[in-house]
């Protein structure tokens, strides 16, 4: 087996050392770590230089089948006999498991990723240890109903039961928090999951899932099945046994995933792309508003489903908040995740790279103005996957950038004249994932809410994100919400009960 050099080797805890060099990684099934029936491996690289990082074993269609065998198994048998109160103390010993390897986690969440180990540790890392805390709380407050029916002499409640086994299928933007968002309800409503990580950013979710184990759940309940999306993905996305899927990642997969899932009309809930609006509007305090578009678009390398990617001023603020948000992108200092000063890392992977750097090529084309940034950084290792932040404007409708999810730091600016032109322009998309608004105007700000299509609107804020409210998509952004009391309906099912009662 292919080992390969430790990068930032001095700068590692020996956790976290001690964690890379028990790779390659394995597959969990039924409680056990084991290699593929195969024993196909794939690389994952680190985003900095470009380098190999490491190996983990491949689970192919024989191996996801024993992964979902095992979910079965253990949703009939041990976790079906788990009472609420046991799921909840599970979930906050995992919680508390998380919060006490918060380091080790961060660093090799960075290292798969790329992203500054800063934000590992203030954003990705927290952000898990509250979702999966918010769950817990839930086992013992899913409650049925009972009925008030018009039958004479019939008792009619409802009882509210798991799915089955759901395959968790998430992307490598955020691949740690993520598992929480999908993992967190399919466990508090007792379900059994099989996880498949994004084949760029395996790690994280193998050290999750050790620490899985030493919370105590019982063996089947998480299983972790790594490996490309063709391979591994459509395999449990196809598999009779799977109940549920859960899904975050492309619209385009989104749709394969729809006709995959329909041999035994799998629940699905999907949480795809988006191109939200970011609106000001010139009553604002257009500075405050100027940064935090800044923040929309370049936090995480813009590879965030919830990106600001497309900003609309209002006419008279237009050139004002297009100088503050450039000089911020000549400011943000860009370099390795593992480097303390850098505020952007590089994005994931090669493939990504190509393509955030074709779509700048092509506003360039296309005749777009470059306001700041289509450049590389100065400065960051050679082979890394480095963007600088980029501001497009005057832009047409017709173009790529305008129109597509980019997933990087590129943002395309144009300005409007009145309420009603900023609707119809952040509502002409496929996309309707979010929103943001600027004002000072109540009715302005109340009334761009009700007409903006987009599963979540932020007025003067943007990208706030907590456990206890629903995140998710209209149009073709998905469907099914993340996180709340939301979250958790999709992972149930309602049996409804009658009853004799003379
Ligand atoms: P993707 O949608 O291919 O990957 C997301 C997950 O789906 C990964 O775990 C992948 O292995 C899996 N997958 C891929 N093909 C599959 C299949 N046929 N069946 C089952 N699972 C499958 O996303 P990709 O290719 O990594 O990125 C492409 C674009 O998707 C990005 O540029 C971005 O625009 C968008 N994207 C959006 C995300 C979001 O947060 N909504 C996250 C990741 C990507
Ligand atoms: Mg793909």
């Amino acid at each position: 087996m292919t080992t390969h050099a430790i990068p930032y080797e001095s700068q590692l805890t020996p956790e976290t050392l001690a964690f890379l060099r028990r790779l390659p990684g394995r597959l969990l099934i039924g409680g056990q770590w084991i290699a593929s029936v195969a024993g196909r491996t794939f690389t994952t690289y680190e985003p900095s230089t470009g380098q190999p990082l490491a190996e983990v074993y491949q689970a192919e269609a024989e191996d996801v089948d024993r992964a979902v065998a095992a979910a079965r198994a253990a949703l009939e048998g041990p976790w079906r006999r788990i009472t609420p109160l046991e799921r909840e103390r599970l979930l906050h010993r995992l919680a508390d498991l998380i919060e006490q390897r918060a380091q080790e986690l961060a660093e090799i969440e960075t290292l798969d990723n790329g992203k500054p180990l800063s934000a590992s540790k203030a954003i990705d890392v927290p952000s898990t240890v509250d979702m999966f805390r918010y769950f817990a709380g839930w086992p013992t407050k899913i409650e049925g109903a009972v009925k008030p029916v018009s039958i004479p002499n019939r008792l009619n409640y409802t009882l509210r039961e798991p799915v089955g086994v759901v395959g968790a299928i998430i992307p490598w933007n955020f691949p740690l928090s993520l598992i929480s968002w999908k993992l967190g309800p399919a466990l508090a409503a007792g379900n059994t999951v099989v996880l498949k990580p994004a084949e760029q950013t395996p790690l994280s979710a193998i050290r999750f899932c050790e620490l899985v184990c030493e919370a105590g759940f019982p063996d089947g309940v998480v299983n972790l099945a790594q490996g490309p999306g063709e391979i591994t993905g459509a395999a449990l996305v196809a598999h009779p046994g799977v109940d549920k899927i859960a899904f975050t990642g492309s619209t385009e997969v989104g749709r394969l995933i729809m006709k995959a899932a329909a041999g035994n009309l799998k629940r699905l809930s999907l949480e795809l792309g988006g191109k939200s609006p970011h609106i000001i509007f010139a009553d604002a305090n257009v500075s405050q508003a100027a940064r935090a578009a800044a923040g929309a678009i370049f936090g995480n390398a813009g590879q965030s489903c919830n990106a600001g990617s497309r900003l609309l001023v209002q006419r008279p603020a237009y050139e004002q908040a297009l100088e503050i948000i450039t000089r911020r992108a000549e400011a943000i200092r860009v370099g390795p995740g593992m480097d303390a000063r850098s505020e952007m890392g590089p994005l994931t992977s090669a493939e990504h790279y190509q393509r955030v750097t074709g779509y700048i090529r092509s506003g360039v084309e296309q005749g777009a103005a470059v306001r700041v940034g289509a450049a590389r950084p100065a400065g960051v290792p050679e082979g890394g996957y480095f963007v600088s932040p980029t501001v497009f404007d005057q832009v047409r409708d017709d173009m790529a950038i305008v129109r597509e999810e980019i997933f990087g730091p590129v943002l395309a600016a144009m300005p409007f004249d009145t309420p009603e032109e900023a609707a119809r322009l952040a509502n002409a998309t496929p996309y309707g994932l979010a929103a943001g608004v600027w004002t000072r105007d109540v009715a302005t700000a109340h009334r761009m809410a009700g007409l903006l299509q987009a599963g979540t609107v932020w007025v003067n804020c943007y990208s706030q994100f907590d456990p206890a409210s629903p995140f998710g998509g209209y149009k073709q952004s998905g469907f099914g919400r993340e996180m709340g009391h939301e979250a958790l309906e999709h992972y149930l099912e309602t049996k409804s009960v009658w009853v004799a009662t003379s």
